[in-house]
């Protein structure tokens, strides 16, 4: 299943979500069936899942698709920053306050604002967004003039939500009010059907004339490898071996996994191979230091001195 994220974007902006398992196709007809109301949605889900990618589908399948798609990085804002951010200031405001300036509530009027990564919005701050999302309502820093807004929210966040406002580090109110509609994003090692699919995908958008392709032992290996980053890992690692590697095969030691677990990386090795790797390895590991690689290794130093000169 292939989804074209904004048939209204130009062309260079549109995106293609994958979707192949029955979890993230379930998800997609859950995104189309939410869109339509006004809703708020809260996306969670480990990092690199694609939480930006359905919050955009989500604006573009929603009457509001025509209005504007406005996104905070909530994470990256420092805090003194923060309020001027979401609901702007008028000239004169504060210190360095040199013209007016529209806040991120005010630009989003008519469309979808996405408050992202919004557990990590210090508390001060979370009661006068409160506020605001519960009022459509606010004033500029410095200002006077209430200024209403009709805005649809979507948040995302990768922690465990409950757990944080347990802690009492998220307000319980914001979050209810916020997470009208969840939808929780699957780990890729959740859903491998998508992983070959999305390979290919990412295969396909930098060698568009299809010269690469991947071996069996490659497929295996990506379906295999639990993808702590995700999808975005994904695509980084397709791009690196696309870059690095010119040969049309991509082989499973071309994708250089960080978390390989060994017997993905060596399943087409001879035993031969896989102890010799394995010792410099060691070796490496123990800055050279044969005496202590033996006693990793579980062999006497003589063994070991053996086997180096056998390599
Ligand atoms: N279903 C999909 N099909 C194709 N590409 C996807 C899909 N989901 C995500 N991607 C791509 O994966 C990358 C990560 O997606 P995105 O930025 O939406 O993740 P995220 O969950 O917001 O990550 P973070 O928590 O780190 O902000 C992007 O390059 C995006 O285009
Ligand atoms: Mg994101």
């Amino acid at each position: 299943m292939v989804i074209e994220n904004g048939d209204l974007l130009p062309e260079k902006k549109r995106e293609q979500i994958i979707a192949e398992s029955g979890f993230m196709k379930r998800i997609l007809e859950d995104v189309i069936k939410v869109a339509k109301s006004h809703a708020s949605v809260f996306i969670s889900g480990e990092s690199g899942t694609g939480k930006e990618v359905i919050a955009h589908l989500l604006h573009i399948k929603s009457p509001r698709c025509e209005g504007p798609f406005v996104k905070v990085n909530c994470a990256a804002i420092p805090e003194a920053l923060l309020e001027s951010e979401f609901f702007g200031h008028e000239k004169g405001a504060f210190t360095g306050a040199i013209a007016k300036r529209l806040g991120r509530f005010e630009l989003a009027n008519k469309g979808t604002l996405l408050l992202d990564e919004i557990s990590e919005i210090p508390l001060s701050m979370q009661s006068k967004l409160l506020r605001a999302v519960q009022e459509l309502e606010f004033e500029r820093i410095g200002g006077v003039n209430l200024i209403k807004v009709d805005i649809r929210f979507i948040s995302t966040s990768n922690r465990n939500m409950k757990e944080t406002v347990e802690q009492k580090l998220f307000r319980e109110d914001l979050y209810y009010r916020l997470n009208v509609v969840p939808i929780r994003l699957p780990a890729l090692r959740e859903r491998k059907e998508d992983i070959l699919p999305l390979a290919e995908h990412f295969l396909h958008r930098l060698c568009p004339e299809n010269k690469k392709t991947f071996s069996s032992k490659a497929q295996e290996l990506l379906v295999e490898y639990p993808w702590p980053g995700n999808i975005r890992e994904l695509a980084n690692v397709i791009e690196r071996t696309v870059v690095m590697d010119s040969s049309s095969i991509i082989e499973p030691e071309h994708l250089e996994l960080e978390f390989c677990p060994i017997k993905s990386t060596t399943a087409c090795l001879s035993l031969e191979e896989v102890e010799r790797r394995h010792i410099l390895e060691t070796l490496t590991a123990c800055d050279q230091n044969r005496t202590k690689a033996a006693r990793v290794l579980g062999i006497s130093i003589r063994t070991l001195r053996n086997k180096l000169k056998s390599f």
